[in-house]
């Protein structure tokens, strides 16, 4: 294991009627605050009014309309209202892109610059508004992170970025509030807790049998919980299961002691950057792409997961045999669950495969596990075609 130093500081409340706790939490942090949600979908299920109903006596100001994929200009308006309004703390209501954005404005409101400075790294982010977070849609676990994703449509990129300063100060996950997400973003925030913890168990570290049997349960679990959900939406045990794994997905307590490869996202977000698709949707086409082309770099680590997490029966094959079952294992498994597996699912061509991939290569080549260059960047986006 490499070194490490864990620290959260998010408090995570989770489970039945927990946006009760809301006003409490929030209190310490003064009277005005910014509202940040999404298209509305918190008003037709009723959330946004129990919100208010917490938040009675508070100045309230809002930030609606967060697009899926946020945008860099939702950030700056967002700043601007926090200013105009003196905003003393940030809630944000919804799933990633609403907890992402919410970020990007806590932090852009206190900086004097342009976000973008901050979220292409050339500038730190010295402090931040405090925010909290409920979470409505069990996927990218930014509600117990600190990173957050931002797209400028100006330049055509979506960039990760991140500061000690976004934390949330709490995450509220009652998985009731997740029941109304549609089945196609269902299966999106599947794949992509999912693919969160894939791109977690392909390092290079030795002597991390905890953190694998972490992963390989946890995966193991939403494989065995997904398909009872996709049957059964509304039911709210299935949905807790699945709340809980997407946040300690990425909280960083299955990072410890190693480091990721995350060549995958990096792929999906200019993939984003140029067709705007869903990044579960993104990563279903691309990861099992990814773990072809990368078979050979140790197909023991690929056999360890296709025995472990998909039953693959080992005997009489190479390691490389077993792991290639694993990932038709885990291609089928994301086929059933509705996921796209071909970039022609969102009528993506060839025409821009050299755009996507110089985007991928903003900081040159990349990836912990291997590192992949614009040679291999194209041969996973030409096989995902
Ligand atoms: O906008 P509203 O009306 O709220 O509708 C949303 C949106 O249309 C809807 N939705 C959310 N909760 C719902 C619901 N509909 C009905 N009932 C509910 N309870 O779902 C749609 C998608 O929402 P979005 O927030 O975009 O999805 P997700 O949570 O998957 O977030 C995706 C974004 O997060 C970034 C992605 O790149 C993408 O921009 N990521 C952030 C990460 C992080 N901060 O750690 C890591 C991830 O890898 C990821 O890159
Ligand atoms: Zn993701």
């Amino acid at each position: 294991m490499n070194e490490f130093v864990y620290w959260n500081p998010v408090k995570w409340i989770f489970g039945k009627d927990t946006v009760n706790q809301l006003r409490d939490n929030i209190a310490p942090y003064g009277e005005n605050v910014l509202l940040v949600y999404g298209g509305g979908s918190i008003k037709k299920s009723g959330l946004y009014d129990l919100v208010l109903k917490q938040l009675d006596g508070f100045n309230i100001t809002e930030l609606a309309g967060v697009e899926p994929n946020p945008r860099l200009t939702t950030v700056k308006r967002g700043a601007q209202l926090c200013r105009e309004n003196q905003v003393s703390f940030i809630l944000a209501v919804g799933g990633g892109s609403v907890i992402d954005c919410a970020k990007a404005v806590a932090a852009a409101a206190k900086y004097e610059g342009d976000p973008w400075d901050f979220i292409t790294k050339k500038e730190p982010v010295k402090n931040g508004l405090p925010l909290g977070t409920i979470l409505t849609l069990a996927a990218t676990g930014s509600e117990m992170n600190s990173g957050s994703v931002i797209t400028n449509w100006d330049t055509n990129e979506k960039l990760g970025w991140g500061s000690p300063y976004v934390f949330p100060k709490f995450s509220i996950c009652d998985p009731y509030w997740t029941t109304t997400v549609p089945r196609d973003q269902t299966t999106y925030g599947i794949v992509d807790m999912m693919t969160h913890m894939l791109e977690q168990y392909f390092h290079n570290s030795e002597q991390t049998d905890v953190q694998d049997r972490m992963i390989e349960g946890t995966l193991k679990t939403v494989v065995e919980t997904a398909p009872k959900l996709m049957n059964d939406l509304q039911n709210d045990k299935l949905r807790e299961t699945v709340m809980f794994a997407g946040t300690i997905a990425l909280n960083g307590m299955l990072q410890m002691g190693y480091r990721g490869d995350w060549a995958t996202h990096n792929i999906e977000h200019a993939v984003s950057a140029v067709y705007d698709i869903p990044h579960g949707g993104g990563l279903a086409i691309l990861f099992p792409n990814w773990m072809k082309y990368n078979i050979d770099v140790k197909p023991e680590r690929f056999k360890k997961l296709a025995v472990r997490v998909f039953d693959i029966d080992p005997g009489g094959k190479t390691d490389k045999e077993a792991g290639l079952e694993g990932i038709e294992a885990l291609r089928h498994f994301w086929t059933s669950i509705e996921a796209p597996s071909r970039l022609a699912d969102y009528d993506i061509d060839d025409s821009r495969i050299d755009e996507m991939a110089g985007k991928t290569l903003f900081n040159g080549p990349f990836g912990n596990f291997t590192k992949l260059d614009r040679e291999d960047v194209t041969a996973i986006l030409r096989a995902s075609l």
